[in-house]
Parts: C-alpha cells; structure tokens; sequence
C-alpha cells in the first residue's frame, strides 16, 4: 500500500527502520512522512517492485497484509520469494481477513466475491492459508485475531 502501517510503526518504535514494497505506481504515492523530506525518511526505505517477481529486502521481519487474495499461484510466488529474500530465523507475520465464522463473515464473503469476479482471485480460510505457507517453507506459530476483521499469522524461517 502507500505505508500508513509502516508509518504507524516507525512513529511507535524509534529504533526501528523499515522498507516498503508494492508496485511502482502505488508507492510513487507514499505516505509523506515516509518519503524524502518527511519526518521518518531517514529511518523509511520505499522499493518498487513487484513480489510476484522478487522480494529485494533484507530484513528482521516483514509484515504482508491483505495481499494473498489473488490467484494461488500468485499467492505461492509470493510466500517462495518471502522465503528466498528472508534470512534463517527472520520473521514473516501475515494478516489477512479470514473466511471463518465469524461476525467477519459477511464483510469477507463480500470481499471474496468481488476478488473472484476481478481478479480470480479469493479469500482465505486458516486452513488454506497455513497450507501455503507451510509449502512455502515457513513454520507457522500463533495465530491470533487482530480486531474483528483480521488475523495474524506468525511465521519464522527455519535455520
Ligand atoms: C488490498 S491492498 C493492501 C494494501 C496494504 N498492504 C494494506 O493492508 O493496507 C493490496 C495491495 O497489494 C498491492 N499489489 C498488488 N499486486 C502486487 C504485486 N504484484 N507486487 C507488489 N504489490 C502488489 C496493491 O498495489 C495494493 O496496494
């Protein structure tokens, strides 16, 4: 996206720098404060890219969020260059709507369709998410509810 994550990141956690992906067009976009002359540039690195194709980032962690609801071979792509990019021990947390039964539900059965009819693409249940990760070659840990609408899976790359 355009980094209000990041951003909020870097204002809570002084000490930590971060990296924001996505494709050329969206991150020429970027949330000032992370672009140069904004208060967290120096701390903020903005890459265009496309994951599909190369995670180019070194990093401790890296958060994907609301992004592997297309195609699955897409989604694969993705989670393999996390897993190529990513060094042994690094972090990997992905958040994501579930299709689950929760009060979530209708919100995500919307989104679910509307992926469908534009992209081919779907909402994820837990089970379907831990197995593309599990065949990316991340280890799964806790999975835990953000707010109403969203999941954290907490993933490592084994050494
Ligand atoms: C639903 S938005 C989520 C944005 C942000 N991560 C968030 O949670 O607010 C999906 C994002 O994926 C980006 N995206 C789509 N295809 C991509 C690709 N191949 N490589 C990198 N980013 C991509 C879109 O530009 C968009 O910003």
């Amino acid at each position: 996206g355009q980094g209000h994550v990041l951003a909020s990141l870097l204002e809570k956690h002084p000490r930590v720098r971060g990296v924001l992906l996505d494709l050329p067009g969206v991150v020429a976009k970027a949330d000032p404060r992370l672009r140069d002359g904004g208060p967290l540039a120096d701390r903020a690195g903005i890459v265009p890219g496309d994951c599909r194709e190369a995670i180019p980032v070194d990093a401790d962690l890296y958060i994907i969020k609301n992004i592997l609801e297309w195609d699955d071979e897409s989604t694969r792509r993705t989670l393999r260059n996390v897993r190529g990019a990513a060094r042994p021990g690094a972090r990997v947390v992905i958040i994501e709507n579930l299709v689950d039964d929760s009060p979530s539900m209708k919100f995500t059965t919307a989104m679910d369709l509307l992926l469908l009819l534009n992209v081919g693409g779907a909402k994820h249940t837990k089970e379907s998410l831990v197995s593309r990760m599990t065949e990316a070659g991340l280890v799964v840990g806790e999975i835990r509810p953000v707010n109403a609408y969203l999941h954290a899976f907490e993933c490592t790359v084994p050494e």
